[in-house]
């Protein structure tokens, strides 16, 4: 039986190992209040059995719109390898604790942009940003606390398709919806490519 998030976590390594660039990038698309969708990359920062989490400013347009419409998709590509991976489900946002965490992890100049980037809003001049940054190293010099408006989302898949290029474009495309009474708990449909 195959677990498609033991393949998914085992084609991400193989980018990584391969020195892919942004191996963890994906695109994330959401829904806005008019159901219009909405698309842009974002990083992964963890994948288990719970779902796959990353990190953002909850007052950003993706933001709104999760907390309007909490679903979403996630798309990853390794060109390199020819495979896609895309992950469908519900969100939820990710505990206080994990939040901290991960935002302990950074790196100190990008907790700094954390706290100034009004992300999604309009931005006079890039001027403007690098003194939001100053401003904030001024007030945090030493160790920076994680902003209430920024923290993660975990995107819980129903299911999670893989996808791998054949020859003559006969790819190789399976969705493994999650199913208890199935095998493994995913139940496998191959879909024409
Ligand atoms: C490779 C790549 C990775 C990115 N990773 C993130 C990320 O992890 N979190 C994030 O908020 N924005 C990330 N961005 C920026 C987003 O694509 C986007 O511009 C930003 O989040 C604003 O999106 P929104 O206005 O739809 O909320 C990344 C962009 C690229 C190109």
């Amino acid at each position: 039986m195959v677990d498609p998030l033991l393949v998914f976590q085992g084609w991400l390594q193989e980018a990584k190992d391969a020195g892919v660039r942004e191996p963890t990038a994906m695109a994330l698309a959401t829904v806005d209040a008019q159901g219009a969708p909405a698309v842009r990359m974002v990083l992964l920062k963890h994948a288990d059995e719970r779902g796959f989490v990353f990190y953002t400013n909850l007052e950003s347009d993706k933001g709104h719109q999760l907390a309007t419409h909490a679903r979403a998709e996630l798309c990853f590509h390794w060109a390199h390898f020819e495979r896609q991976v895309r992950v469908h489900g519900p969100v939820e946002p990710v505990t206080d604790a994990e939040a901290d965490a991960y935002f302990a992890s950074r790196a100190h100049k990008s907790k700094l942009g954390a706290w100034a980037s009004q992300q999604s809003r309009p931005l006079e001049s890039q001027g403007k940003l690098l003194k939001a940054v100053a401003g904030v190293a001024l007030k945090h010099p030493l160790s920076v606390p994680r902003p209430p408006h920024w923290s993660g989302f975990r995107v819980v898949p129903d299911w999670i398709e893989l996808w791998s290029a054949g020859e003559f474009r006969l790819h190789d495309r399976v969705r493994y919806t999650r199913d208890a009474e199935a095998e493994g708990g995913w139940a496998p449909r191959r879909l024409y490519p």
